[in-house]
């Protein structure tokens, strides 16, 4: 079947066509960043982001349909993301998925934005491991599940028995690891989005700390140790508030880190370990207790290479009967390939009367700034 997705909730206008089958193959992906309009801002501004997503929205689906050489009669479903997120930026794809659903005639489905990520992991045209890993193919990810969820809004351990079950059996307390990542380079002057900015300059960092040199560099790193919030904590909860604002008074108390590349990229160097080693500590001691068959990985930080390279190696090292997954980094980021994906599972567990009402759905789909997982 082919499912066209749309993806609205921040500020990526976004939409793909898939083709659904025994496996999940992606014919077309667009997206329109808005990167550069919300860098003068230091972060994503909600009207601007709809005024944005106002204008692009028609132009990118229209570019995702050509892509895929289709017209909108081969469309079998549409799949929309209807929360969370922020809901000026929602209601403008929710808006253009209902009106086409009826001017089409076609069933429409609401995503949950994490659901979509999680299923970015399915998507099967690429090949998405870590090179010393075997790795299987996408279909045959097991279950049960272990999916750690690190996007800009969401931080969360989330136990799958099956197919679109959700057990959310940890979470950030507070900040998510990419809210965390892109505070700090705004604290460090690093531009937006911060992710991206700081993993760029740690990747500075770490060459000046493999090096070793007896420099005062070296001497400043000491200075720039960093905690790993709740590593101790008995549950698999997250917090990284405490750690953003451990990058602010170590810049406080020592304003020159600000004035040197160096000790600006072995901060980040220093911070972005710290949130790697509690994500892969906690996924860990989640895994030991629920021994999932497979361990995904899912989000906008789900990018994030060190954090891609250390989980692998991790769980090759202590649960190596465990798979792991990881989706191509242009999957992690938000996009509509997944929300198309996300969709196609959701339409093949229901029966033909639930079908039937998605045809409805122009009408009667809901838009919601915090939908829950379920
Ligand atoms: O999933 P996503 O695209 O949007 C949300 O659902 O929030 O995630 C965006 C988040 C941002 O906080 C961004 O800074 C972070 O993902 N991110 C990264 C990287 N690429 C994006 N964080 C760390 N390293 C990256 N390479
Ligand atoms: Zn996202």
């Amino acid at each position: 079947m082919l499912i066209l997705g749309l993806e609205t909730s921040c500020d990526e206008t976004a939409a793909a066509v898939v083709r659904a089958g025994k496996k999940i193959e992606i014919l077309s992906n667009v997206v329109s960043s808005q990167i550069e309009l919300h860098a003068q801002w230091g972060g994503v501004v909600p009207n601007l982001a709809a005024r944005e997503h106002v204008k692009n929205i028609l132009p990118v689906i229209s570019a995702a349909l050509e892509q895929a050489k289709i017209t909108p009669a081969d469309l079998d479903l549409i799949a929309v993301t209807n929360g969370p997120g922020l809901i000026p930026a929602l209601l403008i794809g929710t808006n253009a998925a209902k009106t086409l659903a009826y001017l089409w005639q076609k069933p429409l489905l609401g995503i949950h934005h994490v659901e979509g990520h999680i299923y970015a992991n399915f998507i099967k045209d690429e090949i998405s491991k870590v090179k010393s890993l075997k790795s299987k193919a996408k279909s045959d990810i097991q279950f049960p599940i272990l999916c750690l969820v690190v996007s800009g809004g969401h931080t969360q351990l989330v136990f799958m028995k099956s197919h679109l079950h959700y057990e959310i059996i940890g979470q950030t307390m507070d900040d998510a690891a990419g809210e965390a990542f892109d505070k700090v380079a705004r604290i460090l002057n690093l531009g937006y989005p911060g992710g991206p900015a700081v993993a760029a300059a740690a990747k500075c960092g770490s060459r000046i700390v493999d090096r070793g040199s007896k420099n005062d560099t070296r001497y400043a790193l000491r200075d720039m140790r960093l905690p790993r919030p709740m590593l101790n904590s008995k549950n698999f909860n997250f917090s990284f508030s405490g750690l953003k604002t451990a990058v602010l008074y170590t810049v406080k108390k020592n304003p020159k880190i600000l004035q040197d590349e160096k000790l600006i990229a072995q901060l980040s160097a220093e911070f972005q370990q710290a949130v790697v080693d509690v994500l892969i500590h906690k996924t860990l001691a989640a895994a030991q207790k629920y021994a999932p068959k497979t361990i995904l990985l899912a989000g906008g930080v789900s990018a994030n290479e060190e954090l891609r390279k250390q989980l692998g190696t991790a769980i090759k090292k202590t649960l190596p009967q465990t798979q792991y997954q990881l989706p191509e980094t242009k999957y992690s980021i938000d996009n509509a390939a997944m929300i198309a994906s996300a969709g196609f599972f959701r339409w093949k567990i229901m029966s033909d009367a639930q079908r039937k009402l998605t045809l409805k759905n122009w009408r009667n789909l809901k838009t919601e700034a915090n939908l829950k997982l379920k």
